[in-house]
């Protein structure tokens, strides 16, 4: 009898023991290889999605009211596990109508609110109530209880944003239902009323150590006359940075916005910097995304891979792009350009 001589160098002996001792030989485990890459441009287009949410705000079972959210799916990134849509970012569209309120909660999910139409709604956001107006950004913190109440006579349309897959991948994804109770101590908004000028005395108080924005709401009029008047860049691009007052960084720790105002025909070729969520605030137009051609008008969604060379042009203007990026995610683990609040590098 002839024994074939074996390739392995590994003892059968040997890989019994790594077996029991839950070893696993990290030479098999093939290259390491963390690339990003694979993630695809998406569109939704608010043709397509309104009716659809339309026609889902007409349920009214109470369980769906509370989570009345249409989740965007992007199947294209990898080891998507978290629903998300432009990279580290998730999203969906939520709609609440006249009358109805969804019951407080908290999570540990940071989550802000971009609002696309409706009057008369707010979100109660650890106490305070955040008027949710066309164009508003309202911002959920970790850990905030929040409510949301339709006081008006419209349903209230907005696009919800979340840092779903950092906390899936950090096991801290938790969610807590109501009643309200410990509400911390938070200064109103009325404190940071005033651009250039904060309240002192409260970096104490347990939300301000969290490292997220003590203001929760973000009006439309200022966000849209900072973007309009901000510097043009060297792509042709005005930006507008929503920051914690505090601080001047971004508004929580996973999730930076923006408001970009286009007025050029066609904007310098770029690289983005981090995955960026784009809803169109007004105007229309096209985005070139690696080669992928995206045509938006307002209330559109579409996305925009980390790393993918980006044109937009215009095609009735000065058009506005709200922006909610990961990009803060990769700043803070050293993988971006410096603590730069830059979203585009040159190409
Ligand atoms: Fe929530």
């Amino acid at each position: 009898m002839t024994t074939l001589a074996s390739s392995d160098p590994v003892s059968p002996e040997l890989r019994s023991a790594y077996d029991a001792q839950k070893l696993v030989p990290l030479w098999e485990s093939g290259t390491t290889g963390f690339s990003q890459g694979g993630e695809q441009p998406r569109h939704w287009p608010w043709e397509a999605i309104g009716p659809i949410l339309r026609e889902t705000a007409h349920i009214t079972v109470p369980s769906i009211v509370e989570r009345r959210v249409l989740m965007m799916m992007n199947s294209t990134i990898p080891r998507n596990d978290a629903e998300s849509c432009a990279g580290l970012v998730s999203a969906g569209v939520q709609a609440l109508m006249p009358g109805e309120i969804a019951r407080p909660h908290r999570h540990a999910m940071h989550a802000l609110r971009f609002v696309l139409e409706g009057e008369g709604a707010e979100t109660i956001v650890e106490g305070k109530a955040c008027a949710m107006e066309p164009g508003d950004l309202v911002v959920t913190p970790g850990w905030a209880w929040h409510e949301h109440h339709n006081k008006g006579g419209k349903p209230t349309l907005w696009v919800d944003i979340l840092d779903l897959a950092i906390h899936r991948a950090m096991r801290t994804d938790m969610f807590q239902p109501g009643p309200v109770n410990a509400l911390r101590a938070v200064p109103a908004d009325r404190a940071y009323g005033a651009a250039g000028i904060v309240p002192v005395g409260i970096e104490e108080n347990e939300v301000a150590r969290a490292g997220h924005t003590m203001m929760f709401r973000y009006p439309a009029g200022p966000a849209q006359a900072a973007a309009a008047n901000a510097p043009q860049d060297q792509f042709g691009i005005r930006l507008a940075r929503y920051v914690d007052p505090r601080n001047g960084g971004a508004i929580v720790p996973t999730i930076d916005c923006y408001l970009m105002q286009l007025e050029e025909a066609e904007t310098a070729k770029a690289r983005s910097l981090g995955a960026q969520l784009c809803v169109v605030v007004a105007g229309a137009g096209e985005s070139d995304i690696d080669g992928t051609r995206i045509a938006w008008r307002r209330h559109d969604v579409f996305t925009i891979p980390r790393g993918a060379t980006v044109v937009h042009r215009i095609s009735e203007g000065p058009a506005q792009i709200f922006v909610a990026s990961d990009i803060e995610i990769y700043r803070r683990l050293g993988q971006a350009d410096g603590n730069d609040p830059a979203l585009f590098a040159a190409v």
